[in-house]
């Protein structure tokens, strides 16, 4: 057998033979690894095939087949897609689950536009349960074809996307750019019938037309996605060089001229009411359309409207997804294991006989917290009528969309006898550290910090997370798996950093180990190089310090604008946030008092008190003043990342990870506009913006936006009715104007 046989050994025949064998077997893994989801050999064997075949290749280059595996270059299991930044981020929606959410959208809507008896009309549409796809047309060309990735970034899919019957390759009469954005789904008749050819070639069977859909779009085969009955709504747009017209539903209407297919379903509706009606008419139909739809789409009309509401940090202001309600399911309750997260919240997770909610197999579901286990909801008030869950009960399981399955109610008629009420652990089961629940929080939280192993892996998944790190081939996964390795642990962020010297260093075992081989570790430690460079917000958002999101993280690297100084601010700031807490404590300790003697506390003498007592130094307070001053960070925000950066062992691990990267500051405010990089304040009524508006458009112009006057305010924007503020800044000298000297000032750009 020729495959035996050394390269330098083969002849003629045998090499064509060979090269003939090798291009089957990499197709095969190539398939297996991306179609199917399930590789068949291991990254190493796979380099070998390929390393077999270019090596013949070279010693008889006309031997060398149409189809070689070696020009499959971008499209080998280790390259995958190319990827695209999109123009305009693709972001998500965020969601409505009742009819009061949907009243709640448009009184937000009109408070944040400050509209009065003015009509607030809305576009309703289906939505479409498949995955986002955004288009690019150049002077009426197809461009590109982007998923939606991380909502940045997506993959490159044009070929296969020209693929598909509904989208077109050329338009007559569109703006010189215009990317149009849709879904890709798969009817539910379309979805039988490929499963059932699937089944009968031995190839992958979909669980759902979303994951049909998915898997079809993202083949590095185009001719395999041309085989797949994809299908595409358009019903929105990213980058214009034009706008499309006035208003959400004459764009669609454009789209559909253009040569698109717009769902039949999209409606314009005058209000909640409305809303809500068209809501039911969608339900009841939902049945019949032939293809998955999760919930209906609500968007403000009027396009200058969706421009002054903007968006939130990855959701539009101007639109929401009404979702259908939650599947329901009964049954057994076998256990309950307690997980411990991120930030030492012990979550109790109910291990569940399994059972079929709305199409999909579950055997977990959350159980929230200890409160909720004993019947309780979030402001201690009895929930099902005051039962609690015991392992052994039936229970019900529910499902909406996405969402983690939850446990709403129990059966008591099947309560097995004997059984007990749950004890919830009052140490970590991970570490043994005590678990301790403070004041007003539901959650038992462990107190280890990162000497909890389980803290430890938590925080290092959200390090490498999406949103975060996103290191390509480091997921969460391989991060337990290195986090218990003996050759080459990642305990902490910085040990990522190090990993490709370390396995220099220790005979290159990663490089060596079966699963990985030289290519997979190679590609690794690119991706981790690459991820060398960071965002400043990114980086603080990647610490994963409880308190501090995604918004809190970029509002902090606004704000300080570089890793030392921000350090260096929170460092100063300690004394004065510990005597926050002392007082915070003083003032709990007294109202427990007061309440025990039937009087009322004192709570603001008590609060000046302890900090008096304290003693904390100006520059402390100052310093503390300007943390908690900047818009949108509390205090709780504020002590948390105190807490954080003063433990010595979270800050050794910090500072090992900050010596190994190079941080980059947010893009500098901008330039041209009168109030980029000054802090301003707005006080009193505001009448032509809304405060959320007025906030977002400073931001948007690079102002810095506080809560508070302080010697560092620039401008106090006040309206009539401000007090304390405006005479705080004319204390402090601090330029004070009104709302239209304002709106001058931002409008003469
Ligand atoms: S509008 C700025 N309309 O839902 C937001 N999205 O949960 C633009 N989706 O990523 C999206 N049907 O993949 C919009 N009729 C529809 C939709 C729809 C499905 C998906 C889309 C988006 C996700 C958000």
């Amino acid at each position: 057998m020729s495959e035996n046989l050394g390269v330098s050994e083969l002849s003629e025949e045998q090499a064509r033979a060979e090269l003939a064998r090798l291009a089957a077997e990499l197709g095969r893994a190539n398939t297996a690894y991306h179609t199917q989801d399930a590789p068949e050999i291991s990254d190493a064997a796979y380099d070998n095939l390929k390393r077999r075949n270019a090596e013949i290749e070279a010693l008889f280059p006309g031997l060398k087949r149409a189809d070689s595996p070696s020009d499959l270059v971008g499209a080998s299991v280790a390259d995958g897609f190319g990827k695209i930044t999109h123009a305009v981020p693709m972001l998500s929606l965020g969601n409505a689950f009742d009819d009061t959410d949907v009243q709640d959208f448009s009184d937000r809507i009109r408070k944040y536009l400050g509209l009065g008896k003015e009509a607030l009309v809305f576009s309703a549409e289906p939505k479409i349960d498949g995955l986002s796809l955004s288009l690019r047309y150049e002077q009426g060309q197809l461009i590109h074809a982007a998923t939606r990735g991380d909502g940045a970034t997506g993959e490159n899919v044009t070929d296969n996307a020209r693929t598909i019957g509904d989208i077109p390759q050329v338009l007559t009469g569109a703006p010189d750019v215009l990317e149009v954005r849709g879904e890709v789904y798969m009817s539910h008749a379309d979805f039988e019938a490929l499963n059932e050819r699937q089944q009968a070639e031995g190839g992958k069977v979909f669980a759902n037309p979303r994951n049909a859909a998915a898997g079809s779009l993202r083949q590095l085969d185009p001719s395999i996605t041309k085989s797949r009955p994809l299908r595409f709504f358009a019903y929105a747009w990213g980058d214009l060089s034009a706008p499309l017209a006035e208003t959400q539903m004459d764009a669609i209407r454009r789209l559909a001229q253009l040569g698109f297919v717009t769902n039949p379903l999209t409606q314009e509706c005058d209000g909640p009411e409305s809303l809500i009606a068209h809501y039911r008419s969608i339900e009841e139909q939902r049945a019949t359309l032939g293809y998955d739809i999760d919930g209906v789409v609500y968007k403000v009309n009027r396009q200058d409207w969706q421009g002054r509401l903007g968006f939130r940090a990855t959701t539009p202001r101007w639109a929401i997804a009404h979702k259908f309600p939650a599947e329901l399911a009964w049954t057994r309750l076998e256990a309950i294991d307690i997980q411990v997260g991120r930030t030492g919240a012990l979550s109790p997770v109910a291990r569940l006989a399994p059972v079929t909610v709305g199409g999909v197999v579950v055997s977990n579901a959350t159980l929230h917290n200890e409160d909720y286990i004993r019947g309780l909801d979030s402001r201690g008030e009895k929930i099902r009528d005051g039962k609690d869950i015991r392992i052994g009960d039936w229970v019900q399981v529910y499902r909406a969309g996405d969402v983690i399955p939850k446990v709403a109610d129990v059966d008591l008629t099947k309560r097995p006898d004997g059984s007990a009420p749950y004890i919830f652990p009052a140490t970590c089961p991970e570490c043994g550290s005590a678990a301790v629940r403070e004041e007003g929080d539901a959650i038992r939280r462990c107190t280890g910090g990162i000497i909890c192993p389980a803290q430890a892996v938590e925080k290092l998944k959200h390090f490498v997370a999406r949103k975060t790190f996103d290191i390509e081939g480091l997921g969460a996964k391989q991060i337990e798996m290195f986090h218990d390795d003996a050759d080459l642990p990642i305990r902490q962020p910085a040990d990522i950093f190090t990993l490709r010297d370390r396995d220099a260093s220790n005979l290159n075992r990663l490089k060596n180990r079966h699963g990985w081989g030289a290519q997979s570790a190679d590609n690794l430690f690119a991706a981790i190089e690459e991820k060398r460079t960071i965002a400043l917000a990114k980086l603080i958002f990647a610490l994963g310090i409880r308190h501090v999101g995604e918004v809190g993280a970029r509002d902090l690297a606004l704000h300080y604008l570089d890793w030392t100084a921000l350090t260096q601010a929170i460092d100063a700031a300690r004394p004065a946030a510990l005597a926050h807490r002392t007082a915070d404590q003083a003032e709990e300790a007294e109202r427990i008092k007061a309440k025990a003697e039937a009087r009322r506390a004192r709570v603001s003498d008590c609060r000046a008190a302890a900090i008096a007592g304290l003693d904390v130094p100006e520059t402390a307070s100052q310093c503390w003043s300007d943390l908690i001053g900047i818009d949108g960070i509390g205090a709780t925000l504020g002590m948390s990342l105190s807490d954080a950066l003063a433990n010595p062992v979270e800050r050794a691990a910090i500072d090992a990870l900050i010596a190994h990267l190079n941080i980059v500051p947010p893009d500098a405010p901008a330039q041209d506009s009168p109030v980029a990089g000054k802090t301003v304040v707005f006080t009193g009524t505001l009448e032509k913006l809304t405060r959320a508006e007025a906030k977002a458009r400073a931001e948007a112009l690079g102002a810095k936006v506080s809560g508070s006057v302080s010697g560092k305010t620039d401008i106090l924007v006040a309206g009539p009715g401000a007090g304390s503020k405006a005479k705080k800044a004319a204390d402090l000298g601090v330029k004070t104007i009104d709302e239209d000297t304002w709106l001058a000032l931002i409008e003469g750009l």
